[in-house]
């Protein structure tokens, strides 16, 4: 998952140089990704392949998070998609989707009706994948680095 996760970050990084860099990567993709599999309000999704992908079948991945609540707000949680990456060499087959349907239904158990996503704004492709379902922009995040 590690190795899909360096080629999302390279993905981002070529499309946008100022893309934020992060330290010791590799160890903080593997910190992070037994934070998305061993916490309760995260979960990890993974698309697998037994035929032509790569050696370990790895072929996608979605990390999901239940955004908590602050305590005593009625609203039901939010369920954010952080990451998601398919194989290009696996792209329009159904697998995006696929990820996102089954984070959407971790995320309908816990009571959640609401999915996030945050896309960069290079990301015209992405964009246009969540569009397809059903996401609207309802945000933008305005930044300014130093
Ligand atoms: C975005 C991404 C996850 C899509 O994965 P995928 O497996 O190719 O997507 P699917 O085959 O499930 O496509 C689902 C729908 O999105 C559409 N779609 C997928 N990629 C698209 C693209 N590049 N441009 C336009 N529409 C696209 C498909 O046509 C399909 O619509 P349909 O069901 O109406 O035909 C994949 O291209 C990817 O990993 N991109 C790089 C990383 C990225 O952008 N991640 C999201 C960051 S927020």
């Amino acid at each position: 998952m590690v190795r899909l996760w360096i080629d999302l970050i390279e993905y981002h990084r070529s499309l946008d140089p100022d893309y934020p860099p992060l330290p010791n990567l590799r160890e903080t993709l593997r910190a992070e990704a037994r934070r998305g599999v061993d916490m309760e309000h995260c979960e990890v999704f993974v698309a697998l392949s037994s035929s032509d992908g790569a050696a370990d079948g790895l072929v996608g991945f979605l990390f999901a998070e239940l955004e908590p609540r602050p305590a005593g707000v009625p609203v039901p949680p939010t369920g954010q998609i952080h990451e998601l990456w398919v194989d290009p060499e696996r792209r329009r087959a159904g697998v995006g989707r696929a990820l996102v349907d089954e984070a959407d239904a971790f995320f309908a158990a816990r009571g959640s009706a609401r999915v996030s996503v945050r896309v960069e704004e290079p990301n015209e492709a992405g964009r246009e994948f969540w569009r397809r379902l059903g996401f609207r922009d309802r945000a933008r995040i305005m930044e300014r680095i130093r």
